[in-house]
């Protein structure tokens, strides 16, 4: 059910996993409808946080503006991961969770590589789903140990795999445990895409975590 309090529309699904919750992070034109069901799949026990993104692109829900496809206005960018980041904690006080492991797509893994480098201690890992570099100039963050999964696709016409491997070599010097896969795939999701999230979570981050 979309519950409109702690300051962005947003989804909340129980589950007996409250120590390590997901935060879903939906692409531009998504909503916090979108990855419930994805999120459920992938990490059957975990509680689930499905925020909407606040800034609209033509009616479309996104979580920071841009000034044209894969150009993005960077203080608009540093603003929103701030009200994102404070969102994340009014909701782990209000639902009584743990620190989040991010599952972003597109714009959603955008914003997520963004928590991970201005307010690295939000996320306690993330996947992110054909991310591209946030900042022109990375802040300096201390990511250690943190788990990252980085799922980019071959022929994707949004992102270069070049940006991406990138945006891995940012988090990995910021010291991220950072797994690349560049799969067969364009911008959007495959069957490689969720079978590889579904393992990563299950055997390395959640088991991290714990
Ligand atoms: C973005 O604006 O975050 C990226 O271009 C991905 C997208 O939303 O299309």
């Amino acid at each position: 059910m979309t519950n409109e309090s702690l300051g962005f529309i947003h989804r909340f699904e129980p589950g007996p996993d409250t120590a390590h919750p997901l935060l879903l992070l939906h692409g531009t034109g998504g909503d916090e409808n979108d990855l419930p069901p994805l999120g459920r799949m992938l990490a059957p026990n975990a509680a689930l946080l499905s925020p909407r993104g606040a800034v609209s692109e033509n009616g479309m829900p996104r979580f920071f503006r841009r000034l044209a496809e894969g150009v993005f206005d960077e203080a608009d960018l540093r603003r929103r991961t701030h009200d994102l980041a404070g969102f994340v904690a009014a909701a782990r006080d209000h639902y009584e969770l743990g620190a989040p492991l991010a599952l972003g797509f597109s714009n959603g893994a955008n914003i997520a590589a963004a928590l991970l480098m201005l307010r690295p201690e939000i996320l306690a890992g993330a996947v992110l789903m054909r991310p591209m570099v946030p900042f022109t100039d990375p802040p300096a963050a201390d990511l250690a140990g943190k788990p990252v999964l980085i799922l980019s696709g071959a022929m994707d016409p949004i992102v270069p795999v070049e940006n991406a491997r990138r945006l891995a070599a940012q988090l990995m010097a910021a010291g991220a445990q950072v797994e690349h896969r560049i799969l067969p795939a364009g911008h959007g999701l495959s069957q490689a895409d969720l079978d590889r999230a579904a393992d990563w979570l299950r055997d390395i981050a959640l088991p991290r975590a714990a």
